[in-house]
């Protein structure tokens, strides 16, 4: 008999606290490689906060965090990074007076191997690595554009190409497409749908439900620190919690809507 597969993520029973406030509250889910999960929630709901638990910035204060079987609650930030979990930011990050290239250099370099900085020499597989990531999200023609003087669209891209450069097993992203027009969204989804088709596991965060439901091959909804939803996209507008207490009628039904018909009209 053969060993079952681990999933590649498994959140169980996992909680952050700060003070009295449960930010995540014995929050448990697992997620299979090559998934993409989405996850919504009203603001305050813990999203960004599980993103620093599972990414090490500010650890989990109980439960645990397998990647593949293997316990990282406890790890380093560059540890997870190291063992394969790349995420973005909510606000933009990056180091605005350098290139965009430069910048995804910076997490192809740092990104696989713990270095020190008196050694600074990129060499050929990072090189490689930071090319490979800008391709794949669209922005190589920006590779030579200082970073601060890109438009936010490119920003938004190039902190997913500096993410993709550590070459991770799993990608974490928080509200990749805030503040985005229509257009702009629909290059932003491109660019999930090549990750996803170059085998990354993902894990989105985002309030544009269409961008969520329509990538998503589940949805997991947040709500004071707990998962108050957890299916298939299109269950969500059925569920009267998920209506009640994030969507709201006007909303659910407009999604209804979109995913009858809009869904086929817009890919
Ligand atoms: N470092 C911190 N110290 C204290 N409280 C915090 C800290 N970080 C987050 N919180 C609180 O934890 C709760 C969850 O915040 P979080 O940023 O995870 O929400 P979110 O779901 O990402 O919301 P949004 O959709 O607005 O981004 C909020 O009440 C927030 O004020
Ligand atoms: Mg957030």
């Amino acid at each position: 008999m053969t060993a079952a597969v681990p999933p590649l993520l498994s959140c169980r029973n996992v909680g952050k606290s700060f003070g009295a406030l449960a930010a995540v509250n014995n929050l448990s889910f697992d997620l299979t490689a090559g998934e993409v999960l989405g996850i919504g929630g009203p603001n305050g709901a813990g999203k960004t906060t599980l993103f620093e638990v599972i990414s090490g910035l500010n650890p989990a204060t109980s439960g645990s965090i397998l990647l593949s079987g293997r316990d990282i609650t406890r790890l380093a930030p560059e540890e997870i990074c190291h063992a394969g979990v790349a995420r973005t930011f909510q606000l933009n990050a990056g180091f605005d007076s350098l290139t965009a290239r430069e910048n995804v250099l910076v997490g192809a370099y740092f990104g696989r191997a713990n270095r020190r900085m008196p050694s600074f020499r990129v060499g050929r597989e990072a090189n490689a690595a930071a090319d490979e990531a800008m391709a794949l999200v669209g922005i190589t023609a920006s590779a030579h554009r200082i970073t601060g003087k890109l438009p936010v669209l490119e920003r938004k891209l190039l902190m997913m190409a500096s993410a993709l450069a550590t070459k991770p097993r799993l990608l974490l992203m928080d509200e990749p497409v805030g503040g985005l027009t229509a257009k702009e969204i629909d290059r932003v989804m491109q660019a999930v749908r090549a990750i996803k088709a170059a085998g990354i596991t993902i894990i989105l965060i985002e309030h544009v439900m269409r961008f969520l439901v329509q990538l998503s091959d589940r949805v997991m909804i947040m709500h004071h620190g707990e998962k108050i939803f957890e299916g298939l996209p299109g269950n969500l507008v059925n569920d009267k919690t998920v209506v009640d207490v994030y969507l709201g009628q006007g909303a659910s039904e407009r999604l209804r809507h979109f995913m009858r018909e809009g869904a086929t009209a817009h890919g």
